[in-house]
Parts: C-alpha cells; structure tokens; sequence
C-alpha cells in the first residue's frame, strides 16, 4: 500500500482523506491516505519523518504552504508563480512541489459550473495566499481582464504588477474595495479571510454584470454570507467553494497516480455529507 497524508494544523476536520478514499476505491488505487498533525514549529519533521517511513506524497494545508514551498527542491512553473505549495511529490529526484488550487479552480468554474472564463472580466477578491495560488491558472484561462480588490489597497496593487508577465493579452490591475464603484465584473471570487470572522468584505453595490457568477472559496451548509450578500447585489448565481476541494484533490491525485479520478459522484455525494452535517 503507498500512503499519502494530509498535512497541516489543526487537521482533524479535513475533508480531503474521504475524497482520496473514494477516488482510490473509483480508480481501484491500493493507497491509504491520512492526516497528518503537524506541530506549529515542527513542519519539515514531520514530513521528513513521513517520507522516511515511505510516504509517496503529501497534501499541505494551513499554516503550511509556504514551508512545504521552501521544503521542495523542484517546483511546477503554477508553484513558482503561487509562491506556495499545496501538493508534495516525493521521488527519486527529490521533493517535487505543486500547486493544484488554481487548476481545481478553473476545472470547477468551467466544468462543472459551466463558466467559461474566455473573454470574461473577473474580479478577485483578497490579495493572500489564496489568490496568489489562483492567479496564473486564472490568467492562463484568457480572461479579458483580471482585478485583484483587497483591503489593503496596496497589496493588490503589488501583486497585480507581480503578474502582468503572466497575463497575454489581459488588462491585470489591482485596488482597495471603494475604487470597485461602477466597474461590472461576470465573475467574482471571494478569497479573502473575511468569511472566517462571518464577516463581508466592504464592496460597493453594483458589481454584478448581466448572467454574473459569484464563487466563494469557503464552504458550509447552506450559503456563505458573502454567497448571500452577492444574490442580493444581483449576481444571477452562485457558488461555494467545495466543488474547487474536491477539484484540486482531484489534481494532486492525477499528478500521484497518473490517474485522473471522476470528480463528479464524489462531489456530489460530498454535498450531501456537507447539507446533512
Ligand atoms: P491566506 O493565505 O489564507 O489568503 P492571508 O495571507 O492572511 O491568508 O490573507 C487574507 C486575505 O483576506 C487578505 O487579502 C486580507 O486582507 P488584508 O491584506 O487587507 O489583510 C483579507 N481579509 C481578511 N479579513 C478580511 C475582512 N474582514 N474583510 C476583507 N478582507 C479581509
């Protein structure tokens, strides 16, 4: 059996060793996959001690992903431009380290969503590390545009310059919240913290084209706040962010195992784990 873990702090609620257990029974992968409870200062031993016991590769969750960032000797061109790392490889070339949020990302938004991103304007919400791990594969997706709002103005602002090498022939730029007035955006992501602390970030009104999508990166029963706020705004729908969980898990499976699970039943039956809990 190879074994595979979840890593981060706290852990226990993770949700991502009953997605890999259904997509090894689906693919008929003989795997185990486990948390692992990292000590705040303890990271690299922990994974090391993991890896020398033989295990094939690692998840990396909070607070953790730009140590596991640090900890890889090589780095897929999305890690690099993440700066962070959600996915370990460990090999006989060494530790790989990979990104796969924005790509579960993008597979949710255009595959099961049915939101193309071609051509649309899309408005990102926060300026940490979970923008920095969507931005390149958003701009790889040929958006017309890509605005990056943050409350600390200046953070988006540094980070949109960061990617303008990355963004072909799309308008990047970067904001506080209150220059949002009167621009209209298809598509809108909440990756800020906010929801942690049931709190909104402060946007003006407005912000929703015609047939807009408002995504939330958080999860839970029913609605976010910002999820609710959105279809009062007049976003024409929206999305919580399980379906970019089950996604990204997807991702880093295919990259371990050189096979791509269905993520559609496990999505599925996940939603209704999540509406029943
Ligand atoms: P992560 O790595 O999880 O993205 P982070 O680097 O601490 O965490 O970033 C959190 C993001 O949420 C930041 O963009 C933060 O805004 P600031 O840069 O101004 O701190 C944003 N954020 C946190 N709480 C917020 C709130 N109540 N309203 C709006 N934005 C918030």
């Amino acid at each position: 059996m190879d074994h595979y873990a979840v890593v981060g702090n706290p852990i226990a609620h993770s949700k991502s060793p009953w997605i890999h257990a259904a997509f090894a029974r689906q693919t008929g992968q003989a795997l185990v996959y486990q948390t692992l409870l990292a000590p705040l200062d303890g990271f690299e031993q922990s994974v090391t001690a993991f890896r020398i016991g033989g295990g094939r590769g690692l998840n990396v969750t909070v607070p953790f992903k730009l140590e596991a960032f640090a900890l890889a000797n090589h780095h897929t061109p999305r890690a690099e431009a993440a700066g962070a790392v959600n996915t370990l490889a460990f090999g006989p070339d060494g530790i790989l380290g990979d990104n796969t949020d924005g790509a579960g990302l993008v597979r949710d938004l255009s595959f099961n969503l049915h939101c193309p991103l071609v051509g649309r304007r899309i408005l990102l919400l926060g300026a940490g590390g979970a923008t920095r791990g969507v931005l390149l594969p958003l701009l790889t997706s040929l958006p017309a545009s890509l605005t990056i709002a943050n409350r600390t103005a200046s953070k988006a602002i540094a980070l949109a310059e960061r990617f303008i090498p990355h963004a072909g022939r799309a308008r990047v730029d970067g904001c506080g919240f209150e220059e949002l007035a009167g621009r209209r955006f298809d598509l809108v992501i909440n990756a800020t913290a906010a929801s942690l602390a049931d709190e909104l970030p402060p946007l003006p009104p407005g912000l929703y084209a015609e047939g807009a999508l408002a995504y939330d990166m958080m999860y839970g029963r029913g609605q976010t706040p910002f999820l609710r706020a959105a279809l009062a705004d007049g976003a024409a729908r929206v999305a919580d962010g399980l379906g970019m969980l089950v996604e990204q898990a997807a991702e880093s499976f295919a990259l371990w195992r050189g096979v791509r699970p269905d993520s559609a039943p496990v999505l599925a039956e996940l939603r209704r784990l999540v509406e029943a809990s």
